[in-house]
């Protein structure tokens, strides 16, 4: 069976290429390699997938979509602060993309499931934690807002046109290899200026972070879940507690073996959050993909971060004794 994942170069997408290639898919992968995106992340299985260079927001191959059965749609810009100050961006490569994504699955490809890769931050500063599915949508940033955008249209698509079409609210995804976020961020400053470490926010804010092992089997789970009864599913994907960013930073100091001054920097009218539009508690109910799905995360917050910052520390050469190249 074909199938195709887009932003595949990404961190979560090179992980699921190759999953699928182990487990005898035959992948194609269209990415731009823009905003994080790399090929080394594929460069143990790229002699086994067919590779396309391309930019979504104006796709100039659509014969790639041919006899694709499942469309694994992941490219996206995933930095919601760059949302804030830059819609347009997110407008383009998360908004527009995904329409694309959507009309050459549906115009060349006769793709059967679409699985979406959505994101906590649709519900914005939910009412109700841990977060239900049917908790109301009402994003506090452009990113959620475009993700909220892209789930509707999926949805649209796949009720008119017969596809079968799987939503995926990821929470805080983190593992080796990434390269956005707070523990890649953290890590990066204690890089440039082991002294001091600049915090966004006063460190209070408190969210669910998932390893990305357990983020691509609750992907695939979820996936055959849905081919096999067919119809529209949205699941949230996360874990089952949540942790602090004064945590994270103390996770991230120790596995550094740097002793920073830490500076909280706290930049929203309430004195909390990082930025405008960082939601300051996500904690996802996971307990539908649990029930339906049957899948379970296999270790917690706190261990996914602590086994993130080790293996960031090395990868991006936190230390000039122990790097290897970034
Ligand atoms: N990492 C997380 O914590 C998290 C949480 C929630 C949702 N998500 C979503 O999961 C998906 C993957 O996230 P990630 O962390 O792997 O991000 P990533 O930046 O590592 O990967 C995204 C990939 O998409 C590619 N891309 C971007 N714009 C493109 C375009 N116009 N055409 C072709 N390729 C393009 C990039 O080059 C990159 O390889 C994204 O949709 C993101 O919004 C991620």
């Amino acid at each position: 069976m074909r199938v195709l994942v887009t932003g595949g170069a990404g961190f979560i997408g090179s992980f699921l290429t190759e999953r699928l290639v182990e487990m005898g898919f035959d992948v194609v992968v269209i990415d731009n390699l823009s905003s994080g995106g790399d090929l080394n992340r594929l460069k143990d299985v790229i002699d086994r997938v067919r590779f396309i260079k391309d930019d979504l927001k104006s796709p100039s191959n659509p014969g790639a979509f041919q006899g694709v059965d499942t469309v694994f749609h992941l490219a996206a810009n995933p930095e919601v602060r760059v949302s804030v100050t830059e819609p347009r961006i997110h407008f383009d490569e998360n908004v527009l993309v995904t329409f694309n994504v959507l009309e050459l699955s549906r115009k060349y490809g006769g793709v059967k499931t679409v699985v979406y890769a959505s994101s906590s931050t649709v519900y914005g500063d939910a009412k109700t934690i841990p977060t239900p599915e049917d908790h109301p949508i009402q994003p506090i940033s452009v990113y959620g807002a475009a993700k909220a955008a892209g789930e509707v249209m999926c949805g649209t698509y796949a009720r008119l046109y017969g596809i079968n079409c799987v939503i995926l609210r990821y929470a805080n995804i983190v593992g080796p290899r990434l390269r956005h976020g707070v523990v890649y961020d953290l890590l990066m400053k204690l890089k440039k200026n082991p002294e001091e470490l600049e915090v966004l926010g006063d460190g209070t804010q408190e969210k669910s972070y998932l390893y990305i092992t357990d983020t691509i089997s609750a992907t695939l789970m979820a996936w055959e879940y849905a081919v096999k009864n067919g119809g529209i599913y949205t699941y949230n994907i996360g874990n089952w507690d949540s942790i602090s960013v004064r945590d994270i930073v103390s996770i991230v100091i120790r596995a550094s073996g740097f002793n920073p001054r830490i500076n909280y920097k706290p930049a929203t009218p309430d004195g909390r959050g990082g930025w405008p539009g960082d939601v300051k508690r996500m904690l996802l109910s996971i307990d539908k993909i649990v029930r339906e799905v049957g899948w379970r995360p296999s270790m917690s917050s706190r261990e996914a971060i602590e086994l993130t910052a080790k293996s960031l520390v090395k990868e991006i050469g936190v230390r000039d004794d122990e790097g290897i190249s970034p």
